[in-house]
């Protein structure tokens, strides 16, 4: 029975061949950043309050001048092309008949247009990788001209972490296959089949770009996440004169990278350490959410992603300060479990917990949640 992400979780592991479940589950060196993101967040407690008025609960929120349904969205991942096939448009169109937002990676599969086209109900964000500074201002003046509502800029990614998972199980693109990953290929026929049917997933969003030798090089370099580490804090001032909607930094755990974003005119932040997937020394995401609440004091949203599982723990981010979550790998369970419906019930379940533990915490609105601070410890 499909009940939470972890069921999910482990339906994905089933359907999905071991070098793709590995490159969703995995994480960076000894997988420490990723356990901490999840027992930090588990060693938090909820204090309920009893007798309030809780026949109507209210989960929605206003971000950016838009409605929300749920105080979540779903986070920006690459190659979702290799869960499933059209992956990047089905959970679009999954986000969108929940009412949140979807953030569409810069690896993506689809071209971002199609994407958008799949889904214009819905709120979505395009999230910005910079290889090469001339394909990074062309994918936002398309993201622009198709109505992508705000800008990411992932900053936690100068370099690659070390996902060695990835490397022991021989996964890299272009597609070598070894004869190990021919018998994972085999052993999960209905993967093989749909894959076989649809064609390799390529980046998609980087072929449309107009020399080809920078194509070449700049997929390249997307394959190895291979950054261009010039891109510093003034750079910023490049990216402002080609976006004029809402700016957000995704990727930092320092109250002081959080005023110096501030500084810059940045109108969001994400609170992420990428799922444990860069610095595996880094704190996890929901330690490092009260200092740069504290530091930003109310004048731009912040958001957090890394280890979110629950519907209580949304509450308990709402409760230190984020004004929402974002889900990486739950997504992708429910993607890979079940095409568009899978991740449509990954939502439908933590939106489940997330009023249950709203009723249990006596909170009919995210407000609520915001002032019950105290109670989370
Ligand atoms: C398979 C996978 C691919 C990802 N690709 C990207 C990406 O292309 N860009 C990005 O900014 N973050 C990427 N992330 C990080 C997510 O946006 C998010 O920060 C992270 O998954 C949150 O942690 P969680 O998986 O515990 O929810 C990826 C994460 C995963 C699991």
């Amino acid at each position: 029975m499909l009940l939470n992400v972890e069921d999910y979780r482990r339906a994905a592991r089933k359907q999905l061949p071991r070098f793709v479940a590995d490159y969703i589950d995995g994480a960076a060196d000894d997988g420490l950043c990723l356990r901490r993101n999840l027992s930090d967040l588990a060693a938090i407690t909820l204090t309920p309050r009893v007798l309030r008025d809780t026949s109507r609960v209210d989960t929605s929120i206003q971000v950016f001048g838009t409605r929300w349904t749920s105080p979540f969205g779903v986070a920006p991942t690459g190659l979702n092309g290799l869960v499933r096939p059209g992956g990047d448009a089905l959970l679009a169109a999954a986000a969108a008949k929940a009412g949140v937002p979807f953030a569409l990676s810069t690896a993506s599969n689809m071209r971002l247009e199609e994407v958008r086209a799949a889904a214009a109900a819905g709120v979505q964000w395009m999230q910005l990788y910079v290889m090469h500074r001339g394909v990074a201002e062309h994918i936002v003046q398309r993201a622009k001209a198709c109505g992508y509502q705000a800008l990411v800029l992932t900053v936690d990614v100068p370099v690659s972490g070390n996902r060695e998972l990835d490397v022991r199980n021989g996964f890299r693109l272009p597609f070598k296959p070894t004869p190990r990953l021919a018998w994972d290929l085999l052993t999960h026929p209905r993967w093989s089949l749909r894959m076989a049917r649809s064609g390799a997933p390529s980046f998609a969003n980087l072929t449309a770009h107009g020399n080809a030798a920078d194509t070449a090089s700049v997929q390249a370099a997307l394959l190895t996440r291979a950054m261009d580490r010039t891109v510093v804090w003034d750079t910023l001032d490049w990216l402002r004169k080609s976006w004029p909607g809402p700016l957000l930094l995704k990727g930092l755990l320092h109250e002081d990278d959080a005023r110096r974003a501030l500084a810059q005119g940045v109108d969001g932040l994400i609170v992420s350490n990428h799922g444990g997937r860069q610095l595996d020394a880094a704190p996890s995401a929901i330690s490092a959410l009260p200092a740069v609440v504290a530091a930003v004091q109310g004048k731009i949203p912040i958001f957090m992603d890394s280890g979110v599982r629950r519907g209580s723990d949304v509450a308990k981010a709402i409760a230190l300060g984020a004004t929402a979550v974002f889900l990486g790998r739950p997504m992708l369970y429910g993607l890979a479990a079940r095409g568009a419906a899978g991740a449509q019930a990954v939502l439908q379940a933590l939106q489940d917990e997330l009023v249950r533990a709203m009723v249990l915490m006596g909170a009919s609105k995210i407000s609520d949640l915001q002032s019950s601070l105290e109670s989370t410890r």
